[in-house]
């Protein structure tokens, strides 16, 4: 007779396992060991300008041999509604910044075209830039402009640079 009460302790204990199993894989599944992540805020417009995407390489590294009229019009225009007026001149001496007139002798095309685009990197990484801030005081500002727009900027200080 005793190796049936030891089967049926033996029966008991595993009922008793299988549901202790039973609850413990059905509190896991109610309530996840996973932590869920907060998605990360999708960058809206604003902050990111996806419609003109370049890398370095895009950039091109010598000024144009001669301004293309028909941009530096377009150029001239953003020069004044970008903010740019309000701090320099092409021609007229320094304002908040320097005169831009002749920047084509000094500085290359990439590099103006980082400092129109990438004003931040630029006054933290890039030493030139550096000490033009520490001699002007004052952080030229990012008007976000598209590979483009800075382009044209720098055709027309090109143009008028050579007309006056
Ligand atoms: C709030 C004033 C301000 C505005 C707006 C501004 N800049 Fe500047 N810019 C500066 C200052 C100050 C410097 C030099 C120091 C520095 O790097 O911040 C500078 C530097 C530059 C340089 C480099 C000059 C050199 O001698 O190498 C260029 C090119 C330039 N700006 C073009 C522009 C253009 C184009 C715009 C318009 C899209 C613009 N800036 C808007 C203040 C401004």
């Amino acid at each position: 007779m005793r190796i049936w009460k030891v089967g049926f302790v033996l029966l008991l204990v595993g009922l008793g396992s299988l549901g202790i199993l039973y609850l413990f894989v059905e509190g896991l599944r109610r309530n996840p060991r996973t932590v869920r992540e907060e998605a990360p805020a999708t960058p809206t417009a604003e902050r990111v300008d996806t419609s003109d995407r370049w890398t370095y390489e895009d950039l091109p590294k010598e000024w144009p041999e001669a301004p293309d009229p028909s941009l530096a019009r377009e150029g001239e225009e953003l020069f004044q509604t970008r903010g740019c007026r309000v701090c320099h001149t092409v021609g007229e001496g320094d304002l908040v910044g320097p005169d831009l007139k002749g920047i084509d002798r000094v500085r290359d095309y990439r590099w103006t075209l980082l400092m129109l685009l990438r004003p931040d990197s630029m006054q933290r990484y890039d030493s030139v830039a550096r000490d033009l801030l520490k001699r002007y005081g004052v952080q030229m500002p990012d008007q976000r402009l598209t590979l483009r727009e800075a382009e044209a900027i720098l055709h027309y200080i090109l143009l008028k640079g050579r007309e006056n």
